[in-house]
C-alpha cells in the first residue's frame, strides 16, 4: 500500500489561529516512519502554500471567502496529483473547510465516491443557514449534488464542482447540528448514525450498516474526512469546537480498522487538530497521538498486532 500525505496548514475556514499548525505537529508525532514500519510506501508531498488574501471582505454573513476558495482550488490540484501518482490520499488539516478541495480534487481524479464523514457535526450549512458565518460548519453543502440549487455565488468558488450524491455520504458521530442541517440531512434523507445510534447498536453494528448501506450502491472508492473533535474532548481537547458526549478512543479507532479493511479507502482527510486550543502539553500530545493512531489504523495497524508477510522465527 502507498500513502501520499499532503500538509494543508489552513485556518481561514473559522475564526481560531492554530489550526494551520496542525500538519506539521502530527509528522513530528512519527506519522511518516511509524506508516513505514507497517510496511507502507510513503510520500510527503509537503505543506501546500496558499495565497495570500489580504483583502477578503465577508459576502453576506460568510467569512474568508475568497481564502477558503483559493486554498481549496490548490488542494483540489494537489489531491488529483497524489491520486494520479497511484497513492491513497492523506489531506493533513487545517481546518474542516478543506473537504471541499479533498474530495473535489479525489473525485475529479477517480469518479463517483463514498464519502464516510467522522464529526461531531454535520458541515453542511448552505451560506445562506450558516449562524456563524464560517465556512468549515458548510463544506458538504458545495459538494453535493442535491444542494446545488441552494449554493449562491460566491467569488473564487466558481470552479467548484458538485460530486457527491446524498446517497454516498454517511455520518458517524453526530452530536451538534444546526436546525437547518438536520431539516436537510431529513430532506435528502442522508443515512446518519448520530451518537445516539452509537448507544444504541454499538460500533460494530454501526459500521456494518455503514458498509452494507455503502455496498450496495457499488463498491466506490470511500473518502474518509475525519475531524478530529467526533472524538470525545476528554480525549481529543485540543480542537477548534470541542464537543461533550464523543466516540472514545476505542470507538475511533474502531472506525479506522473496519473501513480499512473494506480495500476502499482511497483518501483520507484527519483535520482540525488545533496545537494552540489544548491547555497544557498533554492536552496537545493526547490529541495529536490519537490523529496518528488513526491513522495508522487506516492503513493497516490492527490493535491485535502485525507482522510482515515474509516474517519467519529466527
Ligand atoms: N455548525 C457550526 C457552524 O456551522 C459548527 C461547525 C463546526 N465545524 C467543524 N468543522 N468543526 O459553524
Ligand atoms: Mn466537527
Ligand atoms: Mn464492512
Ligand atoms: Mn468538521
Amino acid at each position: 500500500r502507498s500513502v501520499g500525505i499532503i500538509g494543508a496548514p489552513f485556518s481561514k475556514g473559522q475564526p481560531r489561529g492554530g489550526v494551520e499548525g496542525g500538519p506539521d505537529r502530527i509528522r513530528a508525532a512519527g506519522l511518516l516512519s511509524r506508516l513505514q514500519h507497517l510496511g507502507c510506501a510513503v510520500k510527503d508531498y509537503g505543506n501546500l502554500m496558499f495565497e495570500d488574501v489580504t483583502v477578503d471582505e465577508p459576502v453576506g454573513t460568510v467569512k474568508g471567502v475568497r481564502a477558503v476558495g483559493s486554498a481549496n482550488q490548490r488542494l483540489s490540484e494537489a489531491v488529483q496529483g497524489v491520486k494520479r501518482d497511484g497513492h491513497t490520499a492523506v489531506m493533513l488539516g487545517g481546518d474542516h473547510s478543506l473537504a471541499i478541495g479533498s474530495i473535489h480534487g479525489h473525485s475529479a481524479a477517480v469518479g463517483e465516491l463514498s464519502v464516510v464523514w467522522v464529526d461531531a457535526h454535520a458541515d453542511i450549512n448552505t451560506p445562506l443557514t450558516s449562524y456563524t458565518g464560517n465556512l468549515h460548519g458548510q463544506p458538504m453543502s458545495y459538494l453535493l449534488h442535491e444542494l446545488h440549487s441552494k449554493i449562491p455565488v460566491l467569488p473564487n468558488f466558481s470552479w467548484i464542482k458538485p460530486c457527491v450524491s446524498a446517497r454516498d455520504l454517511v455520518y458517524i458521530g453526530l452530536r451538534d447540528v444546526d436546525p437547518a442541517e438536520h431539516y436537510i440531512l431529513k430532506l435528502l434523507g442522508v443515512k446518519a448514525f448520530s451518537m445516539s445510534e452509537m448507544d444504541r447498536l454499538g460500533v460494530a453494528r454501526v459500521m456494518e450498516e455503514t458498509c452494507e448501506y455503502l455496498s450496495a450502491r457499488g463498491r466506490k472508492p470511500i473518502h474518509l474526512s475525519y475531524d478530529i473533535d467526533a472524538i470525545d474532548p476528554s480525549v481529543t481537547p485540543a480542537t477548534g469546537t470541542p464537543v461533550v458526549g464523543g466516540l472514545t478512543y476505542r470507538e475511533g479507532v474502531y472506525i479506522t480498522e473496519h473501513l480499512c479493511q473494506t480495500g476502499l479507502l482511497s483518501a483520507v482527510d484527519l483535520v482540525e487538530v488545533n496545537p494552540l486550543r489544548g491547555q497544557t502539553e498533554e492536552d496537545i500530545q493526547s490529541t495529536v497521538r490519537t490523529a496518528v493512531d488513526l491513522l495508522l489504523s487506516c492503513f493497516g495497524r490492527l490493535r491485535e498486532g502485525n507482522h510482515s508477510l515474509d516474517y519467519s522465527l529466527p
